[in-house]
């Protein structure tokens, strides 16, 4: 079932509270534990590309200049500065307000679909996924990376215990698995990173062609 209006009316407000100093807090974890993961993911879109959940647009530097970029989100006060961002970099994107969990588009209009660290916070990430591959063309590329449950037990107990606070206080999860769900899609894995005690996980998957 689609999460109600009120607690995506909750999750908006809390993202537009944050949007100021998402960027700082952002620029910490990429820098300590992220890597080079906006490289490594859009690096590989090409042709007409989504990004889900794009946030204040911290991606935006990393894509080719060639790619036919679309961006949704859903919080205002996030997708302001992913404009500001754009604009800075002269970077052409169509940004708009947009749910994860019904995207306003055709079927199959994308070649490539990225979404970076936003499946850990959309309320219902089974669908997102979902909807990712509904826009997706066959063949088309799903470009994903988050923060996943830890291959060592001792963190994923710890992870545990931090959603007991980050669930209720900011819908933030650590424990998902997207692979699962890219996989259970029928999408075929064609790049696959894990690393920080496998806390960090991204993929490249391809829609088949029929
Ligand atoms: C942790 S931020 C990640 C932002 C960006 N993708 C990045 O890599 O920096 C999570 C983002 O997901 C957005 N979000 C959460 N649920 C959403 C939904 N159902 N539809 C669209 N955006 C959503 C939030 O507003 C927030 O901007």
């Amino acid at each position: 079932m689609a999460t109600s209006a009120v607690r995506q009316a909750r999750w908006q407000r809390f993202w537009d509270r944050h949007a100021r100093d998402y960027d700082r807090q952002m620029g910490f974890l990429d820098r300590r534990l992220f890597r080079d993961t906006r490289e490594w993911i859009c690096a590989q879109a090409g042709g007409r590309t989504l990004e889900v959940a794009v946030g204040t647009g911290l991606n935006l530097v990393h894509y080719p200049r060639d790619v036919n970029l679309t961006g949704i989100e859903f919080s205002p006060a996030m997708l302001a500065l992913a404009r500001r961002r754009s604009a800075a970099l002269d970077r052409p994107v169509m940004l708009r307000i947009g749910n994860a969990e019904s995207l306003a588009f055709p079927d199959e209009s994308f070649d490539t679909v990225v979404c970076t660290f936003s499946l850990c916070a959309i309320p219902d990430h089974r669908r997102a996924v979902t909807e990712m591959a509904r826009v997706l063309r066959p063949g088309g590329l799903l470009l994903l990376a988050d923060h996943v449950a830890s291959t060592r037990w001792a963190v994923r107990a710890m992870q545990w215990a931090l959603e007991l606070v980050t669930v209720p206080w900011g819908g933030e999860h650590f424990r998902r698995r997207p692979l699962e769900l890219v996989t259970a899609a029928g999408m075929g894995v064609e790049k696959h990173d894990r690393f920080a005690a496998g806390v960090v996980e991204r993929l490249a998957a391809r829609k088949p062609l029929s």
